[in-house]
């Protein structure tokens, strides 16, 4: 352990796990992709911030593992705060609302195999070249692994497909040692099956697999009480299944609780004629003002639960 006991207001007594925070600021400076203008971070170690230590050339980097700790302003980063504005229609049209990945909780990449994905071989210049195949930019995969990282519930996956968005949560979640389950839907029985193998492969054993139509279980979920630390939305991105989601999420999201939103910034969203990409209008139409838009990461769009769960 690297903290001196005698470090003024640490709160991170229970949580922190050296092993698994290490990264070098000068790999993270490195990165391609990555937009942290925040790596000097507070050496008091107080409870608002990151807490590093210098020894054998590693920064140590703390985080904070439970963020009911922080209130959502101190959970924000300085550069979220600033950029904290969905990003406009001529944005969106234009392709330039795809977002650098920042941290949000936190000020720096969580361990080596989150600042991995900021260097992940891409297939076509855009979506990571993963064995597991689908759809995701790197800053998307980066995203998701922070909000599974730091969730302090189960997760919902909506849409499985082969299984890449739940193994990137799945793996986080291991490596937080948090026990969360990712609970993944999925319309499509064979597209569930192969996901199952895949994550079989990968020893990955913390995944419910639902098969059906995602807002069906949706409303079991809101009828059992049950309640999520993160959802990524990434089934549909027509405007009639997102909303369905939105409508719920108020019910099913702990209170500090986030959703991520895939391919909120993909310009076919600003496109009238065509009806298959109208995430935009669905979020902006449906999605409850306890919602606080976070930030953009990759093409997806991150919103923070500000309400009490009731909806
Ligand atoms: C874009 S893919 C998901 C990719 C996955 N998140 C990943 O990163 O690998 C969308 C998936 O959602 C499924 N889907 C479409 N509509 C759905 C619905 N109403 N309920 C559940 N799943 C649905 C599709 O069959 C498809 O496999």
């Amino acid at each position: 352990m690297i903290i001196p006991s005698s470090q003024p207001c640490n709160p991170i007594t229970s949580g922190f796990a050296p092993n698994r925070t290490a990264v070098t600021v000068a790999a993270a400076l490195a990165a391609e992709e990555i937009v942290c203008d925040a790596l000097q971070g507070c050496k008091a170690g107080c409870s608002r911030h990151p807490l590093r230590v210098q020894e054998h050339g590693w920064t140590e980097v703390a985080n904070l593992t439970n963020m009911a700790m922080m209130t959502p302003d101190e959970r924000r980063t300085p550069t979220d705060a600033a950029a904290a504005a969905p990003p406009t229609d001529a944005a969106i049209a234009g392709g330039q609302a795809v977002g650098a990945y920042r941290p949000t909780i936190g000020k720096d990449f969580i361990n080596e195999r989150h600042r991995g994905y900021s260097v992940y071989p891409t297939r076509d210049g855009v979506a990571i070249d993963h064995p597991v195949f689908g759809w995701l930019r790197r800053g998307d995969a980066l995203k998701l692994y922070e909000m599974a990282y730091f969730s302090p519930g189960d997760i919902l996956d909506l849409g499985t497909h082969k299984g890449l968005s739940s193994t990137v949560m799945a793996e986080a979640v291991f490596d937080a040692g948090s026990g969360a389950s990712i609970v993944t839907l999925e319309i499509n029985e064979e597209y569930s099956g192969v996901a199952r193998r895949a994550h079989r492969e990968r020893r990955l054993t913390n995944i419910d697999y639902r098969v059906g139509d995602a807002a069906k279980h949706l409303d079991t979920f809101v009828g059992e009480g049950r309640k999520f630390g993160f959802a990524f939305v990434d089934h549909s991105h027509r405007y009639g299944p997102t909303k369905e989601a939105c409508i719920r999420l108020g019910k099913l999201l702990m209170p500090g609780g986030f959703v991520l939103f895939h391919d909120y910034a993909d310009p076919r969203n600003a496109d009238p004629g065509n009806d298959e990409y109208d995430v935009v209008r669905a979020v902006r139409d449906h999605l409850p003002p306890s919602f606080r838009f976070a930030a953009m990461s990759g093409c997806c769009a991150l919103y923070e639960f500000t309400g009490d769960g009731s909806g």
